[in-house]
């Protein structure tokens, strides 16, 4: 029996069987490459920035052949920083991670299902090599991502917390964020891809077995997340990039109905005391420098803001905590803000429309996906 039915668990179990013992079945047994799956959720992310795309390339074919991810929820900027994987597979992400990193940094990536890291592991020495790096730089751990604790991950050890189609299919996701909440440094983000949905399924959708397992079932209803995130303390969750995912069968699409499926991908940034759960103005000005590698142009926060490099923007107390204010978030370096919160003008209306011009053709363009 997994921990999340053990004697620690709290009202968390979702399906009849222990859903950690089917997902742990389904990934190391059942599936055997992203070829098995019956939703085109690893295909949906579009095209990854050309850097990700070039790095993605470079990672062994047996790993991306059991890649079963739903986004690219790795941010560029990260050199030297200490990453975390949450259900990191077969460890797409955690090899282009530890290239983005750099020697300095670090990435660890935490699994419940051996096979998957086995595979993870087994291309480890070898690709470290390939980076030219003197000894790896990244690991891969056993663990349930209810209990990071249990894995040895410590409070305010991690600067970015990342993940990939996994949130979805843990029975106790509040307990995942608490996790995450108290991983992260303060000033670090939980950026990760996942599947939402646009309602709240009905229990017998809930409780299939095939639609749990194909990232499905387990997924909330994204207003849901939202306020399950502000509760742990991520006060004003992003959006980066949504994309519908569909159904490929017809029997599973007619179990679902007319819900509809997403995987978006989200920004929790953990600024205790400054990010509130509205956006208040307190007539703050952000300049992006430009600074962030494959974005010297411009730098896209969210699905709302768009920085130009050096272009003054008014912004919310919320994103002035975000790039960089009293330089605690991680993106801090790259920004300059001006303000402080002397003075309150009521609710912000400000900011800009994001206008996203960033081309989106199929994943497989690239050669990178699992499409
Ligand atoms: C859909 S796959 C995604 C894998 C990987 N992120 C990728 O993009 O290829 C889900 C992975 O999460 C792992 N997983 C699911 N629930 C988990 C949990 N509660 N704790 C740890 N790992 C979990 C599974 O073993 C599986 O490897």
């Amino acid at each position: 029996m997994s921990k999340c039915c053990g004697p620690k668990a709290k009202g968390c179990c979702g399906p009849k069987k222990d859903p950690h013992e089917f997902v742990e079945e389904y990934y190391g047994k059942i599936l055997s490459s992203s070829k098995d799956l019956k939703t085109n959720a690893c295909c949906a992310a579009g095209r990854p920035h050309p850097r990700l795309a070039k790095l993605m390339s470079e990672v062994p074919a047996e790993i991306l052949a059991k890649f079963y991810g739903c986004g690219a929820p790795l941010p560029l900027g990260i050199e030297g920083k200490r990453v975390l994987d949450l259900g990191s597979g077969s460890g797409r992400d955690c090899y282009v991670a530890a290239a983005l990193v750099g020697e300095s940094g670090h990435v660890t990536g935490i699994d419940m299902t051996d096979e998957q890291l086995g595979v993870a592991r087994s291309h480890l020495e070898a690709y470290t090599g390939a980076l030219g790096y003197s000894a790896p730089n990244m690991k891969f751990v056993k663990g349930h991502i209810e209990f990071l604790e249990d894995a040895g991950v410590e409070g305010e050890s991690v600067d970015v917390v990342i993940s990939n189609c996994v949130v979805n299919l843990s029975p106790d996701k509040p307990r995942v964020l608490r996790e995450v909440y108290r991983a992260l440094a303060p000033g670090g983000e939980f950026y990760f891809s996942d599947v939402y949905c646009d309602r709240r399924l009905p229990e017998g959708v809930r409780k299939d077995k095939i639609l749990w397992g194909e990232c499905l079932a387990g997924a909330l209803y994204y207003k849901d997340f939202e306020r399950m995130a502000r509760e742990t303390g991520f006060g004003d969750p992003r959006v980066l990039s949504t994309s519908r995912i569909t159904v490929q069968n017809a029997e599973l699409e007619n179990l679902v109905g007319e819900a509809k499926f997403y995987s978006i991908t989200y920004r929790l940034f953990k600024i205790p005391n400054k990010i509130e759960t509205t956006e208040e103005d307190y007539g703050q000005i952000a300049v992006y420098k430009g600074t962030i590698e494959g974005h010297e142009h411009a730098y896209k926060l969210d699905d709302r803001y768009r920085f130009e490099t050096g272009k003054p923007m008014a912004v919310s107390g919320n994103v002035a905590a975000m790039v960089g204010e009293d330089g605690i978030s991680w993106l801090s370096p790259h920004f300059q803000v001006i303000g402080e919160r002397s003075v309150h003008y009521g609710v912000f209306g400000g900011g800009r429309i994001a206008t996203s011009f960033d081309p989106a053709p199929s994943a497989s363009a690239t050669g990178a996906s699992c499409c």
